[in-house]
């Protein structure tokens, strides 16, 4: 006997089901929504990137995940792992017409080959908004306060996540104010941004590999331990600012904030859910020499990258599986091949009014209909008999409270 095949998706590859896609709109259309709300301009690109584009400075994780290949023509290709770099292209290829300081967005689907854990997948989309071309920390504000807004959308307050906040210039103060020279900080960042992932021993090693001394070592997880954010200017402004905002109540000073990309230059922060229970929710921060290193003239930079996946599972967990299943629409059925034209001409006078109808192709029983019906996403439903198509009166069934209207079906011509 022939061997029965069967193909799954590749390892970390998604499959959305229906059941999956009402998850993936709801936080698609909070994602959109609180873009739109906050004036940033969608744009779009291809998800294959030249790998050199995408190669990552040594140390970087994300550089390690790449997916790449060569093409027919030899030319060296990689899924992109992160939307920043593509980014930073499509403003270097165009910054002579464009108008800053520009506020754009995207939902961007990534490839990295993770190690597969909880909220971690191969593939994920990821909403972006970024704003290039503005010093000041409102470009910080705008950014943080959409990422909230989206959130909120979604159904989540404050008690539910908080967004960590730092800043690595503020830390590089304070590892220079330790004797620990600048050109040691960007391996510190590296190997601070494993904490809480691998032993502080190993993070010690790492350290002492990046040309610390065991004082400079000591002073360094010494500093890991400040709790005030009194020393920052743009972090107190930060906090003022968001104040105004009106989402101050989302945000915690938390130096350990480092984020794994080097691209970072000054305020970095991280959203978690507030039990601690998830990996991170958004990351982002203050990136202004990016487009210099691929060409472009000196501009400041700030966005964040805020995955699907972590806060799926934080929405399902909060809110319930069932939450995104919103009901709308009617279920049209027939018991009879005979009252077909009417339940089509029926649903088709239903959509023409704006309704989304979902028809029944075959004629059933009652039972069978309205089961299906109450299990379906539909709001309403009507089912044709032989005697209301001979009255030429049906009637309209709430399935929530059970009442019933009557509609005319002579309407329906
Ligand atoms: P990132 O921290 O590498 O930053 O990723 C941002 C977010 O994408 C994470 O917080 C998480 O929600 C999601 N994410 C990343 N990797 C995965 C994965 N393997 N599976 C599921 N979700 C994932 C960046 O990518 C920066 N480019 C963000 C940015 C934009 N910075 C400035 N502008």
């Amino acid at each position: 006997m022939a061997e029965k095949i069967s193909f799954e998706a590749p390892r970390g590859m998604r499959d959305f089901y229906p059941e999956d896609m009402v998850w993936r709109n709801k936080v698609f259309d909070a994602f959109r929504a609180a873009g739109e709300a906050a004036g940033f301009e969608p744009y779009d690109s291809c998800v294959v990137e030249s790998y050199e584009l995408l190669a990552r400075k040594a140390g970087e994780e994300v550089g390690e995940q790449i997916y790449h290949f060569f093409d027919k023509s030899d030319r060296h290709i990689a899924l992109r792992a992160e939307m920043t770099p593509t980014l930073a292209r499509m403003v270097a290829q165009r910054q002579k017409e464009l108008q800053f300081p520009l506020k754009w967005t995207t939902i961007a689907q990534c490839f990295r080959y993770e190690r597969m854990t909880k909220g971690r997948k191969r593939e994920h989309y990821q909403w972006n908004v970024d704003i290039i071309g503005e010093d000041s920390i409102l470009a910080e504000v705008e950014v943080i306060g959409a990422a909230c807004d989206a959130l909120r959308r979604m159904g989540l307050s404050s008690g539910d996540f908080k967004v960590h906040v730092s800043s690595r210039r503020f830390l590089g103060e304070l590892l220079s104010g330790s004797g620990i020279s600048a050109d040691k900080h960007a391996q510190v960042f590296l190997a601070l941004d494993k904490r809480g992932k691998m032993p502080d021993e190993e993070i010690s090693a790492m350290l002492r590999d990046g040309g610390l001394s065991d004082a400079d070592v000591k002073a360094t997880f010494d500093i890991m331990n400040l709790k005030s954010y009194d020393g920052c200017g743009e972090l107190r402004e930060l906090f003022r600012l968001a104040e105004i905002a009106g989402f101050s109540d989302c945000l915690e000073f938390d130096i350990s904030v480092i984020r794994g990309l080097s691209y970072y230059t000054g305020i970095v922060f991280e959203c978690f859910d507030t039990v601690g229970e998830f990996r991170a929710i958004f990351g982002g921060g203050r990136y202004d020499n990016l487009l210099t290193t691929i060409g472009g003239e000196p501009t400041s930079a700030v966005g964040l990258g805020f995955g699907d996946v972590v806060v799926t599972e934080l929405l399902k967990s909060r809110l319930g599986e069932g939450a995104a299943k919103a009901k709308r629409g009617v279920a049209v059925g027939f018991m009879f091949p005979e009252q077909r034209d009417a339940a089509l001409a029926l649903a088709s006078r239903l959509r023409g009014e704006g309704e989304a109808v979902m028809l029944s192709l075959k004629a059933q029983k009652p039972k069978k209909f309205f089961s299906r019906a109450e299990s379906s996403a539909a709001a309403k439903a009507v089912f044709l008999g032989p005697d209301d198509v001979e009255k030429g009166v049906a009637r309209m069934k709430d399935m929530e409270t059970r009442g019933e209207i009557e509609i005319c079906l002579s309407a329906a011509k």
